[in-house]
């Protein structure tokens, strides 16, 4: 295991999860789970949290507007197109920030200026100018960001650049929006940009960096290593198609190899493990079992020959501790018996820290579900995300009977409580699933297709709760919901219902008009 003996310079981590990782088609958060994950992120170190897109609905508006509220320390930042309008709403929204941030920008490369914004380059030169000096009339802290940077001329990035920090920019974000990039030609762009560029020293260099090509981080950290001292990045690499660079995977490199790499981030390593179970809860999106840092196997050793050198020592096969980013074991803590206090304190060390009327609730389910079963750390993270979830539902499930096995059609009775009023309905379907989604439908009509259903474990073990995914999608909207249950098919009807939840809520939000934004 290396050690860090080089005076490590600081990097700052620019989390945009709410913004770049919820437009990845399913992954809509709610109000409530982006002012959670906010929070958090806020808790665990992150220097600027780009908390949404404000003139892209009524809800990102509303979002970015009570984040900036309610963060402590970090940066809160708000994204705009090169208009006028754009920045003047991402002003409104962050305006009650401890630190407000407007991040604007525009497309550079010659496809996207030719096919996508059809202007010529001085029309984009003209907009570089306009909109950083509007946005700094607005805040002191302006992010301008070259749209499809790796794939622009240098000569002409560079004018943009030079004028951006001319025109009042305090960081320059070179993404690779199209993850087309590889690193040596990353390390060489931003090498150029600080060599050519003759103001560069007034702006920090940030990097954002796709996953087309599963670069995404190697980019960012040799964007690092030419002199970038932001790094754009979200939990878990969420993001627009294949993703954005991950967070954890970029901290955790920077803190594991500070021999090669010796910069700092502000991050507390050790909330990681909850960061991307919180963000892989709220949207859906499970987290791939080997993936790096945060994966369930990350820490795992199956092979005889590598559980016997762990035994002799564990840096044989493990370069950083488990605990360092929060992964233990597994432990059975509370029972039946175990009281208020004990759960508020367990709450607590997992990180949540609610309101007393939550906790009660949080409580009560506890309690339900001590008496099925033992009750470990993970189950009690799925009980209160789930309360989360379904804090503001219009749709609730109030009774649910379901029968199936062999030589009968499988049947389901079910009542739904629609703002107040009660719905009952029986069906029968092709499986007692098909039957529940049936029953659902007839008691609140929609024309959403499902698109994805997926059950998983909470904890190991026959008496384990299920833990539901179901996608819907509605005139080009998806929603991913969730439900955990130690009954599959109450987990099942639970996510659906959640789902269409989320749907009504989306539903009502109109966006303002098309937005045509790379991601
Ligand atoms: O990928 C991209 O280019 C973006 C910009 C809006 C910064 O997300
Ligand atoms: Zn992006």
């Amino acid at each position: 295991m290396s050690t860090n003996t080089v005076k490590a310079e600081r990097v700052r981590i620019f989390d945009t999860t709410l913004r770049d990782g919820e437009q990845s088609p399913g992954a809509a958060m709610t109000l409530e789970e982006k002012i959670e994950v906010a929070e958090y992120l806020d808790g665990m170190g992150v220097d600027i949290i780009e908390a949404g897109f404000p003139i892209s609905s009524q809800g990102d508006f509303e979002a970015v507007s009570e984040i900036a509220r309610r963060v402590k320390n970090a940066a809160v930042c708000g994204l705009a197109r090169a208009g006028f309008k754009d920045i003047d709403r991402a002003g409104a929204a962050v305006k009650a920030a401890k630190r407000p941030r407007i991040h604007t920008f525009i497309s550079t490369s010659p496809v996207h200026m030719k096919h996508k914004l059809q202007m010529g380059a001085n029309a984009v030169l003209d907009a570089v100018g306009a909109s950083v000096a509007y946005a700094r009339k607005l805040v002191d802290d302006v992010q301008w960001s070259a749209e499809d940077a790796t794939r622009t001329e240098h000569d002409f990035l560079c004018r943009c650049v030079e004028l951006a920090i001319r025109s009042g920019a305090t960081t320059i974000n070179i993404p690779d929006t199209v993850g087309y990039a590889t690193p040596q030609e990353f390390f060489e762009l931003i090498a150029m940009l600080k060599n050519r560029v003759p103001n560069i020293d007034q702006a920090v260099i940030a990097t954002h960096c796709h996953n087309d090509l599963g670069l995404a981080v190697g980019n960012s950290l040799a964007g690092v290593l030419a002199g970038a001292r932001q790094v754009e990045c979200t939990i878990n690499g969420i993001g627009e198609r294949a993703g954005n660079a991950a967070l954890e995977e970029i901290v955790m490199a920077l803190k594991v190899r500070g021999d090669r790499m010796p910069f700092a981030t502000g991050i507390n390593t050790s909330m990681l493990a909850r960061a991307s179970k919180l963000v892989s809860n709220v949207t859906g999106f499970p987290v791939q079992f080997n993936k790096a840092i945060v994966g369930k196997n990350a820490f795992s050793h199956e092979s005889g020959i590598h559980q016997d050198g762990m035994l002799k020592n564990v840096e044989t096969y493990e370069i950083m501790r488990p605990e360092d980013v929060g992964v233990k074991e597994t432990s059975l803590v509370l029972g039946k018996l175990s009281g208020r206090h004990a759960f508020r304190k367990k709450l607590e060390q997992l990180g949540y820290h609610l309101a007393d009327a939550a906790v009660e609730d949080a409580f009560r389910r506890f309690k339900d579900l001590a008496d099925k079963k033992k009750v470990f750390d993970e189950d009690i993270v799925a009980l209160v995300d789930d309360e989360i979830v379904h804090r503001q539902d219009t749709i609730v499930m109030k009774a649910l009977k379901v029968e199936c096995g062999i030589g009968f059609a499988p049947a389901c009775e079910m009542t739904l409580d629609v703002e107040g009023e009660e719905r009952r309905v029986k069906t029968t379907g092709d499986g007692p699933v098909d039957a529940i989604f049936r029953a659902i439908r007839e008691a609140y009509p929609h024309e959403a297709t499902l698109e994805v259903y997926q059950v998983g474990a909470v904890t190991a073990g026959t008496d384990a709760q299920a833990n539901v995914n179901v996608r819907l999608a509605e005139d080009g909207r998806t929603v991913t919901g969730k439900g955990a249950d130690t009954d599959t098919l109450v987990a099942s009807a639970h996510a659906y219902v959640n789902a269409l939840n989320k749907l009504l809520v989306k539903r009502k939000k109109q966006a303002p008009e098309a937005l045509n934004v790379a991601r």
